[in-house]
Order: structure tokens, then sequence, then C-alpha cells
């Protein structure tokens, strides 16, 4: 297996699409352009909601991006188990190639699975598959074409294996590929009862978009079979480190260093330390794209988000205003991907500092020792 830089895989999995026809298009916003069924943007696709819904035409028929996310509030909320497994975050990069009419099903599998093993020469026999239970054309794509072993696959009902936006819009069966992370990590393999363990990692889900739901949960046929592919940046890059956490990854290590030395401690793998870590990425980008922690709507999730970041601050021991100072590594590492939040920086700093500041005066010294150890 290849060994990576998060920076080096970004650019591997934009390229190999780019061979492949693909049109590289960058990151939109985290607030959805026009779109107030969904909080944030949560998936590469919600930049094309539209192309897929067959409203609105682009120049390419294809596009691949690595696009950041937000699942913090409304569908897809992964907030309370940030910082206590290895794979959960509020901000995340999402690795996706798409088709919009063009290819299907069989080239969407191909693609993903040469990538994987050839590109990235992730062995095999450490990649587990699902399909959607009913999906017999993507089963015999796996299992006859691109001939994986039977054994390291399994069928799954809608809940895992039936991927939708939000509650209405574009939506399709998936299937998934999973990374083992060894028999030394509790948890079994995807459709069993211990699969909640973290040894098997879904990496990359690939959907087949096929019909448009309405508000009853109608299923319409979209205009034409497209493809949504996503893969978590930090996920896949976490298995070319050689590492379990996605903390672990080269793309956390500066923030995470600062902010131990902040908490006077050398332990980096405390769950605070992680959940500051994550929070500080959600955050910075939030504002950078123009939410400002506010008490409704989008800014209400951006306070909730600064507030436990702050609160695990507090746990730790910081005494000081903090967590503006994290901006600043976190620009280090991902300024270069993301020209927009280094030219946001100070402004971002402003708004966590004068947050920070806000929410420490509100608080009474009591309140403070009793917030700190509520609502973690
Ligand atoms: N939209 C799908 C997901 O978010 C694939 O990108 O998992």
């Amino acid at each position: 297996m290849k060994k990576m830089t998060s920076a080096e895989l970004r650019s591997a999995f934009l390229e190999f699409f780019r061979q492949r026809g693909h049109a590289i298009e960058a990151s939109s916003s985290l607030i959805p352009a026009n779109d107030p069924t969904l909080l944030f943007t949560n998936a590469g696709m919600v930049q094309f909601k539209d192309v897929f819904l067959g409203r609105e035409q682009r120049e390419f028929t294809k596009a691949a991006t690595s696009q950041r996310c937000v699942r913090a509030g409304g569908k897809h909320n992964d907030l309370e188990n940030v910082g206590y497994t290895a794979r959960h975050h509020t901000f995340f990069e999402m690795l996706g190639n798409f088709s919009f009419g063009d290819y299907f099903k069989k080239e969407a599998i191909h693609f993903a699975w040469d990538f994987l093993t050839q590109e990235l020469e992730i062995p095999a026999e450490k990649l587990w598959v699902t399909v959607f239970e009913e999906d017999a054309e993507a089963e015999a794509i796996w299992l006859e074409d691109v001939g994986i072993d039977k054994n390291r696959f399994s069928k799954i009902g809608a809940k895992d294996n039936f991927w939708s936006m939000g509650d209405t819009g574009p939506c399709g069966p998936c299937t998934e590929i999973f990374y083992d992370h060894g028999e030394h990590i509790a948890g079994g393999p995807p459709g069993t009862p211990e699969e909640d363990g973290d040894r098997y990692i879904e990496v990359w889900n690939l959907v087949f978009m096929q019909y448009d739901r309405d508000i009853d949960g109608t299923l319409t046929p979209l205009p034409k079979p497209s493809v949504d592919t996503g893969m978590g940046l930090e996920r896949i890059a976490a298995v070319l480190q050689g590492v379990h956490s996605n903390y672990e990854i080269d793309l956390f290590q500066s923030v995470l260093t600062v902010a131990a030395k902040l908490a006077n401690t050398t332990d980096l793998n405390q769950s605070s330390l992680r959940v500051i870590a994550d929070h500080i990425r959600s955050c910075a980008f939030l504002i950078t794209d123009g939410v400002m922690p506010s008490n409704e709507g989008r800014g209400y999730v951006s306070r909730r988000i600064i507030r436990r970041a702050i609160r695990h601050g507090y746990r730790l021991g910081i005494q000081d205003v903090f967590f503006y100072q994290l901006v600043a590594p976190l620009v280090k590492e991902m300024g270069e991907a993301f020209p927009e939040l280094k030219a946001a920086q100070a402004q971002v700093e402003r708004v966590l500092q004068k947050e920070e500041q806000r929410f420490a005066e509100t608080l009474g010294q009591g309140m403070k020792i009793l917030e700190v150890f509520q609502v973690m």
C-alpha cells in the first residue's frame, strides 16, 4: 500500500478522475446555495443537486471534487459522537466523483475499485463491500465482473444502503466499501451484530442516484440515472498513513500539538483534545463561509459547536481564552488547499475570541464547573 500525505491523496484522487474525463470542480461553500431544505453542505453532491434533478445543465457530464462538509444539526448529525470514535467529525472533506446521466453502476464500481487497489495499492483482502439487498445488478458487477471475494461481501437493507441527501431530494441505493483495520480492533463486518465497532470502517460510498424523494416520501425516477460517490479524506488518509484513528493523520497534528500545549499536556489521545481539534475545523470554516454564531438557525449550530469546544477546554484545565489560538495552526495545515480560509484568518480569530469572552462572562464560576461536566 502506498504511503501518502492528505494533500497527496487529495491530488491523486482528483488526478485519477481528471484522467478519466471528469471536470475538477472547486469545493462549494458550507452554506448550500438557494437550498432551504438543508442546514449545511453535508456531502459532495449538494452543489450538484439541481443537475441531478435535471433542473440545471453544466458543460460537463462527469465531475470530481474535494468538498468541505459539515455534519452537525439536521440530517446526518454526527456532533455527539465526535471525539469519542475514531471516525466521526463535525467537519470533514469528502472526495467524490459524479456522473450526471453519463456512466452508471458498472463504471462507478470499477473506478472505485481501481483507485483503491491499483492507484493506492490497498490489498483487496483488507476491503469489504456491501450492496443494497435489492440491487442484484450491483451485486453481479462486484461478484462476477470485478470478481471480489464473496466472503468479504454483504447485502444490507435500506437503513444503511439507501442514501438520501435530506428528507427530500435526490436519492438512491448505494454500495459501500469498508477497510478492515485488523483483528486487534473490536468490531465485526457490516451487516453483523458487531458492526458498530471500529474495526471495519466505511471509506467510500457509491450512490446510484435514481430518484427524487418528495415530502410524502414518494420516489419519482430522475430524468437520467446518475452517480454520486463520497470518500472521507480523513478516513482514507488514516488507512494510507497506517493509523487507526483519523485524529492521528497529518492534517490534525499542528492543531492537536498547539491545543495540547495550551492544556499543558503531552497526551494527544484525550477525547477532549480531539473534540477541540475537530471543532476548530467546523467553526473556522463556518465563519469563513459567513455563518456567525447566533441564537438561531445555522448560527445557533455554530454557537453550540464553539461552546462544546470551550467546555472541553475547561475540562482540560485551560484557564485562558484559547479557542481562537487554534486558527493559525489550522491555516498552516489547510490554508493551501482552501485559500478562502487563509484569507479569512484574522476575521475568524476575532469572531471566536469575542464569542469565547462572551461565553466566559455569562458563566458564573459555579455555573462554569457545572457546564463543564454536563452535556459533553
Ligand atoms: N452522498 C453520499 C454520501 O454522502 C455519497 O457521496 O455518503
